[in-house]
């Protein structure tokens, strides 16, 4: 089957995650506030296109036939022919809900409608609609286009069709749908939030250095990157408000921020978007 998706907001997520979809044969229409955003959101996907054709990861079209199939638009009824819609806008439950609804009058009325969130419970989101039985969380990652799982969140309101249809989407888009009961942090956040934590607390007592620390992770445990590059690259003022919802739902004491953590992100050091964080980098 070829998908017509639509994903809303054009950002790192919403560019990436457009491009994956794009890579793996299928339609996307991408949808933003203004013309400008959307041209913008246009050029992170031709430019993630650009990164993979150098990498050598792009299997079938080249660029030209992939950017056929992509369309971009500021006009929510846009959506009306897509058979699954992704909102990826701003991490705030207003502006999530307000979009959600939104959607919800646009959208086809056998559409899936999903949120990439990566920390707002999915259950709270479902309330905004009046179709939640069709509603779900699908949580990528970032790189979108290199990351190969995603989480398939589901709520009490969420029906079995939808969710078997979403996992269908993800598997032919070329990635591990895994399946999750909506709960603070999902699976991928309730591990890799305290993991950061706990590293950015080992340095504030001065255990280690930052590239100790990094290089055991990366050295040792064989991660790609160690926690604290890891933390910059997330950006850290996300990092910050993830753990913040998460411990909002969940009062679990391991995601009460480090203080480091709240001071840098206090100090408009974001990571690798704002040039600092626990490491310098030229943007
Ligand atoms: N399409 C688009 N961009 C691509 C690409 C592709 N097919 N392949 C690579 N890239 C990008 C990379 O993102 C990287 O971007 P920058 O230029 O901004 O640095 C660049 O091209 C170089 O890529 P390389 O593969 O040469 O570099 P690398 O081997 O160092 O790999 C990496 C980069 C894939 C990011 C790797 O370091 C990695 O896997 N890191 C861990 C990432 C991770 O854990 N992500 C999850 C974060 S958590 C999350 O997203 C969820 C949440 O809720 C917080």
């Amino acid at each position: 089957m070829e998908w017509k998706a639509a994903v809303i907001g054009v950002g790192t997520m919403g560019s990436g995650i457009a491009q994956s979809i794009l890579e793996a044969g299928h339609r996307v229409v991408m949808i933003s506030r203004s013309e400008e955003s959307s041209k913008a959101g246009f050029e992170r996907v031709s430019a993630g296109i650009d990164k993979a054709i150098a990498k050598g990861s792009i299997k079938i079209d080249g660029k030209e036939e992939l950017l056929k199939r992509i369309s971009i638009s500021a006009k929510m009824e846009d959506i009306a022919d897509a058979d699954l819609i992704i909102e990826a806008v701003a991490e705030e439950i207003k502006v999530k809900e307000e979009v959600l609804k939104n959607g919800e009058l646009y959208a086809r009325n056998d559409a899936i409608i999903s949120t990439n969130t990566s920390s707002i419970s999915i259950g709270l989101l479902a309330t905004a609609l009046s179709t939640p039985e069709r509603f779900l969380g699908l949580h990528f990652f970032n790189p979108a286009p290199v990351m190969k799982v995603v989480e398939v969140v589901s709520c009490s309101k969420t029906g079995g069709s939808s969710i078997e249809k979403a996992k269908k989407f993800i598997a032919d888009i070329g990635k591990k749908a895994v399946e999750v009961k909506d709960s603070p942090g999902f699976i991928s956040n309730r591990l890799l939030m305290p993991f950061i934590n706990d590293s950015i607390k080992m340095l504030e007592e001065g255990i280690a250095d930052k590239e100790g620390i990094d290089d055991v992770a990366r050295l040792g445990l064989n991660h790609p990157m160690g926690p604290l590059q890891l933390a910059d690259f997330i950006g850290l003022d996300v990092c910050l408000d993830i753990m913040k919802a998460i411990y909002e739902q969940n009062s679990d004491s391991r995601f009460i921020p480090a203080e480091m953590l709240k001071e840098l992100v206090k100090n408009g050091k974001l990571g690798r978007k704002s040039g600092s964080g626990f490491y310098n980098y030229n943007i």
